[in-house]
């Protein structure tokens, strides 16, 4: 038998129920933010993705679904989608616009990782990016637009924030920290000798213990912001605790892609277990000037769709409409044609088969239906249908008509 492959998943009811349940609420609440839907290509050239996710990151270095294509392009499933929104938004010249430009979007995405518990090779993501806003209140407004969906299906969640600082500060501490690594003589894992030599910040993100314990005293980019980095963040955190969100400062919190400056943020679960960020994101001031475009300031996050699904309980569902059966054979061409009447203003179920009254009660209530509607012999001699309203327990007998 073929079946799926590793790392990825198929999505029936119920959980693709609650996909859709997630989706409709969580667009509603991004609406209020004034966000809109934007849609981009699975596939892009691979370049995109290394010039914007970075060649030194896990997801470009290690996990890219990347081949040539019939015409020879180097191409690459999206493992991320930032960097198609940003080639999209410089391509279409809405950087030339100037004002502010709020987009949403969800699919899939793509990453060649080791599939555990919460870790898929496609997954799916929510994502929302904001254009043109450089105020560190569209980082709050970011983070209380996330939060308030995460609290609309009451997930419990710690807010993780770090800043990254810029162009400005973060070279001269990037060589203060390879200086502090250079003093290591060995202990850390390969991974960190390579992020060392390519991109050494990231080394806080390695949850090798060993590694923790080396980089102990290293120097923090927390204490190394230049004056407008460190205003920036403390207007922030002054922000998020006036409007009473907590938070914790994680100076570990790098993030994975080599796009982000100034604000980091995730959002964690305990309750997901290893893989824990339900949400990340942060500011990426400059990708659109790197990527060919006006500079433009710009901030966004991602939701794990499969993470956040574990977590959401779908409402019980709402009796509605109808369903109908029929007692004999000779009343279903009755029975099809009246439901296809009733099908026009509500949601309508239908059983083929003549079964008894039991049965079809039975199906009506697994259906989840409001009315079952019965016609049998009697009702088909009198031309009238057998009506239950299976939420007041009431039953009548109805014309036709
Ligand atoms: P990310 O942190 O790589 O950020 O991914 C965002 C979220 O996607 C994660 O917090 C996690 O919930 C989910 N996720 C990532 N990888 C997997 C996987 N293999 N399986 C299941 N879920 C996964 C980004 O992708 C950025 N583009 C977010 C962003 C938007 N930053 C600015 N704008």
């Amino acid at each position: 038998m073929i079946k799926a492959l590793r790392g990825m998943k198929d999505s029936l009811p119920p959980e693709s129920e609650k996909y859709l349940y997630f989706l409709e609420r969580t667009i509603a609440i991004v609406r209020k933010y004034g966000y809109e839907y934007i849609e981009t290509p699975l596939l892009e050239e691979t370049a995109l993705f290394k010039r914007s996710v970075g060649e030194s990151s896990d997801i470009v270095g290690k996990e890219m679904y990347q081949f040539v294509d019939k015409g020879g392009n180097d191409v690459c499933l999206r493992p991320e989608g930032t960097a198609g929104v940003v080639r999209s938004f410089i391509e279409h010249k809405r950087d030339r616009l100037g004002g502010v430009n709020r987009f949403f979007y969800y699919g899939p995405m793509f990453r060649y990782e080791r599939p555990q518990k919460g870790r898929l090779r496609q997954f799916r993501q929510f994502g929302v990016e904001s254009f043109g806003e450089e105020s560190f209140y569209e980082d709050a407004n970011i983070i209380l637009m996330l939060k308030e969906i995460l609290d609309f299906f009451s997930i419990s969640y710690t807010l993780k924030l770090n800043s990254l600082g810029c162009h400005e500060c973060l070279p001269p501490f990037r060589e203060e920290l390879v200086r502090f690594l250079g003093d290591i003589e060995d202990g850390l894992c390969e991974d960190c000798v390579r992020r060392k030599a390519t991109n050494p910040i990231r080394v806080f993100d390695c949850k090798n213990p060993a590694c923790q314990q080396l980089l102990e005293p290293a120097p923090r980019l927390g204490e190394a912001l230049c004056l407008a980095c460190d205003r920036h963040f403390s207007d922030l955190t002054k922000t998020l605790e006036h409007l009473g969100v907590p938070y914790e400062i994680d100076p570990n919190l790098v993030r994975g892609l080599d796009y982000y400056n100034r604000t980091a943020f995730e959002f964690v679960s305990e309750s997901l277990g290893a893989q824990n960020a339900v949400a990340g994101g942060g500011r990426y001031d400059r990708l659109v000037e790197f990527l060919g475009g006006r500079p433009t300031p710009a901030i966004g996050f991602a939701i794990g769709v499969e993470r956040i699904l574990e977590m959401i309980t779908l409402p019980s569902k709402e009796r509605e409409g109808y369903y109908f059966g029929a007692l004999c054979e000779e009343a279903i061409p009755t029975l099809f044609a009246r439901a296809q009447k009733e099908r026009q203003s509500d949601r309508v179920t239908i059983s083929y088969q003549a079964k008894s009254l039991k049965a079809h009660l039975k199906a009506a209530d697994k259906a989840a239906a409001r009315y079952c509607v019965i016609i049998g012999e009697e009702e088909l001699a009198n031309n009238t249908i057998w009506v239950k309203d299976l939420l007041q327990k009431r039953e009548e007998i109805r014309s036709a008509g």
